[in-house]
């Protein structure tokens, strides 16, 4: 049974609706809350510029707190026959208040409204990605200081290479998930725009105040030209999509390098038995597969921006269905990442470090730079001793001095994790997610 917004006084071919729905009302689950307090805040400036009556507005209100507390118990449901989650609240509106329920849509399309839902939502998600990003990386912090005089073998071309550290392993992963929140950063104040009041993508002969839906519902500013708003479908999920990447290849690159040495060839770290999963064939396994399945999750969450790329690159300006299949791969990857973070930062609590590595001899020639340094540092020119040392090594005769001296900033001896933090800090500052939650609460209050 057809149950359409736009539907007139001929039949709907039931292949066309089957396909052109597909899995769109399963993705419209997600926007559902948001669909509701975009609503809240249109019917709000609808009744300021007189398009519905104060009772109107009242009752409307009270019924989208109904329907936003129906999605909060997660009995929420697009029945049989409804195209989409904008059609179902529309349809539960007039079902219980008439020709009121009718009255919504006035100065509004699904185009704008799906936007608006969308960044509704993708604000809530970064938000929650933010946090979960701040828990690993305390994590890793909180290991770089523990372990900050525990030497590792650094590896350039997977060949032993100069000492490193526990310290530096760790505090790498930190620094660069303070880089990646610059992304985030970027993602959240692009999406913290506010798209409603672009209708089809053209506006609206209705003096709409897109200003007092942009203040209802907390965002920063709106997108003023409203061509460029119906433009930013796509283009802010690939801008969110990209943050979410560059976090992913973070936590891809760092599960890849716990998977290596985890092994026992390199035996640097250990997961707790109760942490490892196990063989049906050979009975010693405890195998790393958190990491491993961190690691793909992670990576395949690096394809998203180039699917969302590949979507909506060659759509000219304008509404085009193409973009509703974004939503397929876009918003079920928000819970993935977040699963990852949790994990990874669950993880790395747990796994136990090698204090002993540098018991074995197949490290001594990572010191040799060090006794080049000495040798240089005593008088002689570099490339004299570079050859000094080669020789003794050559020779069979080098004897490695394992105190070290590295104190220049961000190296072994001086990690600057303080300054790491600092750097996190100051990103996180720049969001003000109190805003956002402020204005959703004043509109459900
Ligand atoms: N499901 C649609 C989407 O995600 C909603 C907008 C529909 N608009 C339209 N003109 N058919 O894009």
């Amino acid at each position: 049974m057809s149950n359409k917004l736009w539907e007139k006084n001929y039949g709907i071919n039931e292949e066309i609706e089957r396909f052109t729905v597909g899995r769109d009302r399963e993705m419209d689950m997600y926007l559902a809350k948001y669909d509701v307090l975009g609503s809240m805040a249109h019917i709000t400036m609808l009744e300021s510029i007189g398009l519905l009556g104060s009772d109107e507005l009242k009752a409307l209100l009270a019924e989208l707190k109904n329907i936003y507390a129906v999605c909060e118990r997660g009995e929420f449901v697009i029945e049989d026959g409804v195209e989409d989650v904008h059609s179902q609240v529309e349809l539960m509106l007039t079902r219980k208040l008439g020709d009121m329920g009718k009255k919504i849509h006035s100065g509004r399309s699904r185009n704008d409204q799906v936007l608006v839902d969308l960044k509704l939502f993708i604000r809530h998600e970064i938000r929650d990605i933010a946090m979960l990003v701040k828990v690993l990386f305390d994590e890793l912090i909180e290991k770089s200081n523990q372990f900050k005089d525990v030497l590792m073998p650094g590896y350039t071309h997977l060949q032993v290479a100069m000492p490193s550290s526990f310290g530096l392993w760790f505090g790498a992963y930190a620094e660069s998930l303070a880089d990646d929140m610059l992304f985030l950063q970027a993602a959240w104040r692009m999406t913290n725009r506010n798209p409603l009041g672009s209708a089809a993508g053209y506006g609206s002969s209705f003096p709409l105040n897109r200003t007092m839906t942009t203040e209802l519902l907390g965002f920063d500013t709106m997108n003023y030209n409203v061509v460029y708003a119906q433009m930013g479908r796509g283009k802010t999920e690939r801008n969110v999509a990209f943050a979410m990447a560059s976090i992913a290849g973070t936590v891809a690159k760092m599960a890849f390098d716990a998977c290596m040495f985890n092994s026992q060839n390199f035996s640097f770290v250990k997961l707790p038995k109760e942490c490892t999963t196990g063989s049906s064939i050979m009975p010693h396994k405890k195998n790393p597969d958190v990491f491993e399945l961190i690691r793909a999750k992670c990576n395949k969450l690096q394809a998203l921006p180039q699917q969302i790329v590949l979507i909506m690159n060659n759509l000219p300006c304008g509404y085009f269905r193409d973009l509703q299949i974004i939503k397929e791969s876009f918003l079920p990857a928000f819970d993935e990442l977040k699963d990852c973070l949790q994990m990874a930062a669950y993880i790395i609590n747990k796994m136990e470090v090698n204090r002993n590595i540098l018991d074995n001899k197949m490290y001594d020639l990572m010191f040799s730079v060090e006794e080049v340094n000495r040798l240089a540092a005593a008088g002689m020119p570099f490339r004299d001793a570079y050859k000094k040392v080669g020789l003794d090594i050559e020779a069979g005769q080098f004897v490695p001095d394992k105190n070290i001296h590295h104190t220049h900033e961000g190296s072994i001896g001086n990690l600057c994790n303080d300054k790491i933090q600092a750097l996190m800090e100051q990103c996180l500052d720049g969001f003000h997610f109190e805003k956002m939650e402020n204005a959703e609460k004043n509109l459900l209050k």
